[in-house]
């Protein structure tokens, strides 16, 4: 694909065969390119099937949240919560409130979540109790790792969702263990792959990025090139010393290979508060605010290996074929290491080392793409939903 990405058609209010609108919810920046494929799928169906976006408001910065609109050409927000910051009850407790007169006020015929966000639970937890049916993409992944909240959204969100579209084949097999009627379940791809494959001609070149924050290129340009960082899970940031510790990693690394640091702000706000910043070496590490889409893209697309905690940079990193370490005990995307080029490696620094060597000396894990992650998975939700909506579906009797 060349030139602009076309911008989603508004799928706009419509009566079709009186359905009311699937209500399609994001919060947080990983539900936006999950969610920006569905709706261009939603809008482009034959006939169109109407939609309205609710974002929580969950994350609300330019750099967590406007530049990824912009990037995605996700349209405004029909509805926007406005929710903020707080602890999880907190934020969970304003995100159900908030949403219940939405749901009264637009009677939807569905709604569709995305993930393991806050968010995502929220807005299952309060249409399910109207009656409402709910959509959850993304279903069926499992770390097995209760301490992770994303762990609580999931399970909690595909035990009472009527429909659920699944990434990999191993989701089901955890959805029926877990109880879930497989005829509930379709196996679909992935939407964030669509996204990916839809906008990797734009992505921006990873010079101009450091150049953007008045960073010199020059550093991208070692002889085994530049790895890409992003931290933010809690188990890897909210601790000071384990922060000195993985901190401590990321500049033995650095020593061997430059680093591109993308900062997610709980990170940023921690290194702070525990006076880490001396750990960071700017001659080796550029510390880079939260990238807007068509940036990571480029950055990740040109990088020698990946460090992240992240669930997303896993799977994209593996339809990229670049090699991704990640900085986790566990992983609900099983397929990015049996399959893709992902590697567990915890915060065992001997192993992160032995890992980066490895791949300098050019025997990283490459990897094939996995099944169904194709560019096309929101097309396939479109055509089943309709199916099932017009199938006179009504939320599951529990
Ligand atoms: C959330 C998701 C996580 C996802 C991540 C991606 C949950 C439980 N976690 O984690 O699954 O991988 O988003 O970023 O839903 N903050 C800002 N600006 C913002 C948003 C947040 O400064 O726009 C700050 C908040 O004040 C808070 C911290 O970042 O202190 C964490 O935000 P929060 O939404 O609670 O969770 P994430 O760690 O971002």
């Amino acid at each position: 694909m060349t030139g602009a990405a076309p911008a989603i058609a508004d799928a706009g209010i419509g009566s079709t065969a009186g359905l009311g609108p699937v209500l399609c919810v994001v919060g947080a920046r990983p539900n936006f390119m999950k969610m920006a494929p569905i709706l261009r799928a939603l809008a482009s169906h034959r006939p169109p099937i109407p939609a309205l976006l609710v974002h929580t408001g969950q994350h609300y910065d330019a750099e967590m949240n406007d530049r990824l609109f912009d990037d995605l050409r996700l349209p405004r927000p029909d509805v926007n919560l406005e929710v903020g910051s707080g602890t999880h009850a907190v934020q969970t407790a304003e995100v159900m409130k908030r949403f219940e007169p939405v749901v009264d006020q637009h009677r939807p015929s569905c709604v569709v979540v995305v993930g393991d966000v806050n968010s995502t639970l929220a807005c299952t937890l309060v249409a399910v109790k109207k009656h409402v049916p709910v959509v959850h993409v993304e279903a069926g992944l499992r770390s097995h790792d209760r301490r992770m909240p994303e762990e609580i959204n999931r399970v909690l969100t595909d035990q009472v969702a009527d429909r659920l579209y699944t990434t990999e084949r191993s989701a089901l097999v955890h959805l029926q263990r877990e109880g879930v009627p497989a005829e509930r379940v379709v196996f679909v791809g992935n939407v964030m792959i669509d996204s990916l494959l839809h906008h990797r001609e734009l992505a921006r070149a990873p010079a101009a990025t450091l150049r953007a924050h008045g960073l010199d290129p020059a550093l991208l340009d070692h002889r085994h090139g530049y790895g890409v960082v992003t931290l933010h899970r809690p188990s890897n940031v909210d601790d000071a010393a384990t922060l000195a510790d993985v901190l401590g990693t990321l500049a033995a690394v650095a020593s061997q290979l430059p680093l591109v640091f993308a900062m997610h702000p709980r990170t940023r706000a921690n290194i702070e508060r525990f006076g880490l910043q001396h750990l960071i070496d700017a001659q080796r590490i550029a510390v880079l605010p939260p990238q807007g889409y068509l940036e990571m893209l480029g950055l990740m697309a040109g990088a020698t290996v990946v460090l992240t905690d992240s669930g997303g940079l896993q799977e994209e990193t593996t339809a990229l074929g670049v090699p991704c370490l990640t900085m986790r005990e566990n992983t609900e995307r099983p397929i990015t290491i049996e399959q893709g080029t992902n590697t567990l490696v915890g915060r065992d620094r001997d192993a992160i080392l032995g890992a980066v060597a490895e791949i300098l000396l050019g025997r990283g894990k490459r990897g094939r793409v996995p099944e169904l992650w194709d560019g096309h998975a929101a097309e396939r939700i479109a055509a089943d939903l309709w199916g099932w909506l017009h199938a006179g579906h009504e939320a599951t009797p529990r």
